[in-house]
């Protein structure tokens, strides 16, 4: 695992949008895995900015989401399509059917988790997966105790991510959905390269189980520790809690300057 520190969430977002650039850049047909939240925000921005003024074109890409609250109406300011819709795709030129979802429809909860995996599958799997880490460790909606080789399922939220995710939803943890569709852990391991954001003093320590904790399922995060190509990019406050934060400092550093991220 390469660990990234930076001075600010501004960093944050130019060091990841720097290495999806490359990847559309470079790619014929890049496959993103998108995450919601706060933290992959100002990454989307830069997105935004790169392609209204650069010219960065995303029209032969394909996105995926990784996760989907159950039973929340199409449309729904906090549902993660909706989410992800205004925040970025809406804003670049992404093809609407190239966008991806878990379908959390009540009616399609038997089914949706296999069919997810399938197109997944069929786009030739994800190049590059964003992912936030709340702060019980989950990445996704994998909460603590997820089996490390989980696949895309239903989940149900613990009380602490409902209360996390309340501000979305006028500060009233009730009105968070209690079950989601999300990506597994076994899913999410076989994206490509994982990038893993996280900024401000409220992550530092799971950033630190996760990333010099053991591998456990209490901290489903620590499962990057598993994947070949994981990269997880703080700010100074998230990496507040690494205890050899000196080391990762100095081997960012001293990369040289053809090894990207
Ligand atoms: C939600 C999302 C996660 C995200 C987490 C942290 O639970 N399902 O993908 O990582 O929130 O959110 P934030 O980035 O707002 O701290």
């Amino acid at each position: 695992m390469e660990i990234v520190i930076v001075a600010d969430p501004e960093a944050v977002a130019t060091v990841a949008a720097d290495a999806i650039q490359r990847l559309v850049t470079d790619l014929p047909t890049p496959v993103l895995g998108l995450a919601t939240g706060s933290s992959p925000l100002g990454t989307y921005r830069a997105l935004i900015e790169r392609h209204r003024s650069g010219g960065l074109s995303f029209a032969h890409c394909r996105a995926f989401l990784l996760d989907e609250y159950v039973g929340l109406p199409a449309g729904h300011p906090e549902a993660y399509r909706t989410f992800i819709e205004r925040e970025l795709t809406d804003q670049i030129d992404l093809p609407p059917d190239a966008l991806a979802g878990p379908d959390g429809r009540p009616e399609n909860l038997a089914t949706a988790p296999a069919r997810y995996e399938q197109r997944i599958a069929e786009s030739g799997g994800i190049d590059l997966q964003l992912l936030g880490i709340g702060s019980d460790g989950h990445i996704g909606f994998n909460e603590p105790t997820s089996s490390l080789g989980s696949r895309t399922r239903l989940k149900t939220l613990t009380d602490a991510t409902r209360t996390d995710n309340a501000r979305f939803f006028g500060g009233d943890a009730d009105a968070v959905p209690r079950h989601v569709l999300t990506q597994g852990i076994g899913t999410i391991l076989e994206a490509g390269h994982l990038v893993l954001l996280a900024t401000g003093s409220s992550k530092a320590e799971p950033v630190a189980r996760a990333v010099e904790g053991p591998l456990t399922a209490m901290v489903p995060a620590s499962a990057l520790q598993l994947h070949p190509h994981a990269t997880v990019i703080v700010d100074e406050a998230a990496a507040g809690r690494l205890t050899n934060a000196g080391y990762y400092r100095e081997a960012f550093a001293n990369k040289p300057a053809w090894q990207h991220i």
